[in-house]
């Protein structure tokens, strides 16, 4: 929810530190800050809103120093101003922090008994107060955050920085990412790879319940028992955590536009000679059951994929919202397999989820983008999806990676079951092989929709409806367009809508109906004429076929390549991101980052 980025260095450390949490503002950006320490003395800048207005205020207040830290900020208590952004400093020690101290109002009563007052509406500053109280009482900065560290309950990535130290920082990682970096008499250390990457490429992550004490010469690390912990060090990829515009109008248009590129880099990674090369270690055969657990978009693949699962493999599955599933303690048969997808590998409340199903499940599969995410590294097993990095906040490409790999997996499951010859498994892989193709000729369609996305623009509510498979797809066209434009919008299983949601359709509602010419379209042309029966103004999205049948009193009609009925939620998921896309083009919001929102949320 947060990015937080330290720097050791051997020269002036601010313009580095900026260049560090431009790359972390998709984990959010309501408030950025950096404090450094220079010939002993700390101090700080901090700003509200993007990280622009910090680089500014540093032009006019310049912070010196070869030590220091930063931070980007999405709130979660306190409003965002510069009082609560961070750093968070206490007399000689400043603070950075990702994550939620779920006990700080116990601690806050605490330091005010002994005289240290809040002066913040958030909870890091207990942070600060509270080793600065043991500094106070005699502690050297080591002894006062491992007292400091030991009180504190909740999810947190937290970097200490002292005054009087030029060449000591203190990292601890409980519930939220942190790696170290290491450089030649330099030290890093920041909330994910992509943030270190101009500095180095040897990585060392922390892992849960760690704290290290940094200097120049390296990194001593400790576990959750205070013992020495050796943590192994890996040299990332750095064409990995390359993220440019390459000339698009935002990192989202981008994304988009890669998506048949990087499917077929998912296919040819996945798919050998009429194969699925997937670890024979997920053998569907027996199963009783598959549990899928996501959040936003990634939850929205997995509600697709249960169709998949469930007609072709005869599986029977389960799908859950991250963030509810622990908590209605589900019964998890033990022949069962949970499979958990997330972009980020980040997600606090995946990450939960997946916790709580470890030890109840016979596996737990991670479906990922970040291959050395928290979420990729404690399941049993790990699916990359290899989109690429994805920086638009509004997941795009990522999306559709998921559904091929989950697709692949459904494959798996019904040929492990018997349910699928090998010549029906070839069949689909090779529509499979064709979807790229089919991917660019929708992308041909794009001025098309633009202008579609024009007049949607106007509209105060849309509504999304798909029946079958597509009907997650409703979801997510929903989602997007919400999530990027602030247009408010729902999708619903088209079926559904007689049963209340029509009561909502005049004249001033778009209604957005994704429908290929496949078995259910008929009746999702039924539907589609019970809303222009009550002036709803129909955006369809269809094939020649659906097209030539059902064009006749839509408001606007988009035809679509034909595609496998499978493969219709793939595809189609690129017309309704460029939708959402033109559309808050259109009015002009902030796309790659929406107010309010973070690419990855690492808080509960
Ligand atoms: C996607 O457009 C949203 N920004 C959001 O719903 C996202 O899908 C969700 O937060 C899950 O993130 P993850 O895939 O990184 O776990």
């Amino acid at each position: 929810m947060c990015g937080i980025v330290g720097v050791l260095g051997g020269h002036e450390v601010a313009p580095l530190l900026v260049e560090s949490l431009k790359r972390l503002e998709y984990r959010g950006y309501d408030s950025a800050g950096i404090a450094t320490v220079n010939k002993g003395r700390l101090d700080r800048r901090r700003a509200v809103g993007k990280l622009a207005n910090l680089s500014d205020l540093l032009v006019h207040e310049p912070l010196a120093g070869k030590s220091g830290i930063g931070h980007t900020r999405w709130a979660t208590h306190g409003a965002a101003t510069v009082v609560n952004a961070h750093p968070h400093r206490s007399g000689p020690v400043a603070v950075v922090h990702n994550g939620i101290i779920e006990n700080f109002r116990e601690l806050r009563a605490e330091l005010s008994d002994a005289g240290l007052a809040c002066e913040t509406e958030t909870d890091t500053e207990v942070v600060a107060l509270m080793v600065r109280m043991h500094m106070d009482r005699g502690l050297a900065p080591r002894e006062a955050a491992r007292e400091t560290l030991r009180r504190l309950e909740g999810a947190f990535a937290l970097l200490f920085l002292f005054e009087g130290e030029e060449d000591l920082m203190i990292a601890a990682r409980k519930g939220s990412p942190l790696a170290i970096g290491h450089g030649e008499g330099e030290m890093f250390v920041g909330s994910d790879a992509i943030a270190l990457a101009p500095m180095t490429d040897r990585i060392t992550y922390l892992e849960e319940g760690d704290y290290a004490f940094i200097t120049r010469q390296g990194a001593e690390i400790f576990d959750t028992e205070d013992r020495r912990a050796n943590r192994e060090t890996s040299r990332i990829q750095l064409d990995q955590t390359r993220i440019e515009k390459a000339g698009y109008k935002h990192f989202m248009a981008k994304e988009i536009a890669e998506q048949p590129v990087v499917i077929a880099d998912a296919l040819k990674h996945y798919c050998r000679e009429g194969r699925i090369g997937l670890p024979i270690a997920l053998d569907f055969t027996t199963l009783d059951r598959l549990t899928l657990v996501a959040c936003g978009t990634a939850n929205y693949a997995c509600q697709t994929a249960k169709y998949w699962f469930e007609s072709l493999a005869a599986l029977p599955c389960e799908v859950d919202i991250a963030s509810e599933f622990r908590y209605r303690e589900p019964p998890l048969p033990a022949n069962s397999f949970a499979l958990f997808v997330s972009q980020s590998g980040e997600t606090a409340d995946t990450l939960a989820a997946l916790r709580y199903a470890r030890e109840r499940v016979a596996k737990t599969v991670a479906v990922i983008n970040v291959p050395t995410s928290s979420i990729a590294r404690e399941a049993d097993v790990a699916l990359p999806i290899l989109a690429g990095v994805e920086v638009g906040v509004a997941s795009t490409k990522a999306f559709t990676c998921q559904l091929v790999v989950l697709y692949l997996l459904a494959l798996k499951a019904a040929v492990d079951r018997g349910r699928m010859g090998a010549d029906d498994l070839s069949e689909r892989l090779g529509e499979l092989a064709g979807l790229p193709g089919l991917m660019n000729q929708t992308m041909a369609r794009e001025g098309e929709i633009a202008t579609i996305a024009g007049a949607v623009a106007e509209a105060q509510d849309v509504l999304f409806l798909g029946r079958g498979a597509m009907f997650p797809l409703a979801l997510e066209g929903a989602l997007k367009l919400k999530e990027i434009s602030y247009i408010h919008a729902e999708g619903y299983a088209s079926g559904e809508l007689k049963h209340g949601p029509i009561a909502l359709i005049d004249k001033s509602v778009p209604v957005v109906v994704l429908a290929p010419h496949d078995a259910l379209f008929d009746k999702t042309v039924s539907n589609m004429q019970e809303v222009m029966a009550r002036h709803g103004k129909v955006v369809l999205m269809t094939d020649a076929k659906g097209t030539a049948e059902a064009r006749d009193g839509t408001w606007k009609c988009v035809t679509l390549p034909s595609v496998a009925p499978a493969l219709a939620p793939i595809l189609y998921a690129l017309p309704a991101q460029l939708l959402a896309y033109h559309a808050a083009v259109a009015k002009g919001t902030d796309v790659d980052q929406p107010r309010n929102l973070a690419k990855s949320v690492t808080v509960e």
